[in-house]
């Protein structure tokens, strides 16, 4: 089987400079040699977002949101590559960047499988509205604009993005830090949540059952993984910590239990952002586990 890697170095979901340089760090630290071993053919690209962001010439905010053209040229051509990539039998590794390249991921991946379910591992939900959110920052929307939520058919992104999510296929990990709007927007569409609390009451086992049960055994999963679900002990180097996070193990289950549906059928790794953290030991261990939360959901193991 065949995972095609794509290097997306852009930081405009989000103010803080260096989260672009997490795709180079992650491949550095020998992410596609790790994904051979496991057995993969391993195919690398970069997304060409330097010259996506010279088609943009300027972009000042459009209502509350900041960088709207850079965020949608962006995603509108990382969707076109997933899609492509996934037409052509093999899985999409997109390497982040923020998490607003969610937009792009997803919305490729539902061209593919339209039945795809989302899991989405993260401290933050990222389903605030241009109407909701409070800091701009398109890498808190991308699920908004996903479902189609009240305010997302705003140009640029109308002109290219289709709502293609619903909120029954919509699964979230490791939720601590929700903001007031997202928190109504969450329970007035049902999704479902499993919180930190949640992973505290029945253990990580048990919540990942959960989860399966809910999205069912046997449909095609896109995992989007936010580095910042886990501790920032354990994840420093990201934009926005928050204590209170999954543990290694924790972390590292989810992805396992994903790969042992065998549905998966992409992955995003965002948010690390080598730029940040106390020392080179801490972005050295963050971009560690990014690898070995990719490595862990496809398909290694510990025995
Ligand atoms: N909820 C906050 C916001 O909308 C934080 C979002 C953080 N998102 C992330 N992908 N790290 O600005
Ligand atoms: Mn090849
Ligand atoms: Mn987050
Ligand atoms: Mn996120």
């Amino acid at each position: 089987a065949t995972v095609s890697v794509l290097s997306y170095p852009f930081s405009g979901g989000q103010p803080r400079a260096g989260v672009d340089k997490g795709p180079d760090h992650l491949v550095e630290a020998g992410l596609l040699k790790q994904l051979q071993s496991l057995g993969w053919h391993v195919e690398y690209s970069e997304g060409a977002v330097d010259q996506l962001l010279a088609t943009v010439k300027s972009d000042a905010d459009i209502g509350k949101m900041k960088q709207p053209r850079a965020v949608s040229a962006v995603t509108k051509q990382l969707a076109a590559d997933v899609a492509a990539v996934a037409q052509g039998g093999k899985l999409p590794l997109t390497l982040g960047g923020d998490h607003s390249l969610a937009v792009g991921t997803v919305a490729g991946t539902k061209r593919k499988f339209p039945d795809a379910a989302l899991v989405w591992v993260d401290a933050h939900a990222d389903i605030n509205t241009p109407l909701t959110t409070d800091s701009g920052n398109l890498h808190g929307c991308p699920v908004s604009f996903l479902l189609g939520l009240e305010g997302t058919d705003v140009a640029p992104f109308n002109e290219w993005l289709k709502p293609c999510l619903k909120p029954e296929d919509l699964v979230y990990i490791g939720l601590r830090d929700i903001d007031n709007g997202e928190k109504k927007i969450l329970k007035d569409l049902g999704v479902k949540v499993f919180t930190m609390h949640d992973v505290d009451k029945h253990g990580i086992g048990k919540v990942m059952d959960l989860v399966l049960d809910h999205i069912g055994r046997d449909r095609p999963i896109h995992l989007s993984y936010d580095v910042d679900a886990l501790d920032p002990t354990i994840t420093p180097s990201t934009g926005t910590p928050v204590r209170g996070g999954l543990n290694f193990r924790e972390g590292h289950y989810i992805a396992e239990a994903i790969a042992e549906t065998g549905n998966l059928v992409a992955l995003d790794v965002v948010e690390v952002n080598p730029s940040l953290g106390e020392d080179a030991a801490s972005v050295a261990q963050t971009v560690a586990i990014g690898c070995s939360l990719s490595r862990a959901a496809l398909g290694e193991t510990l025995l």
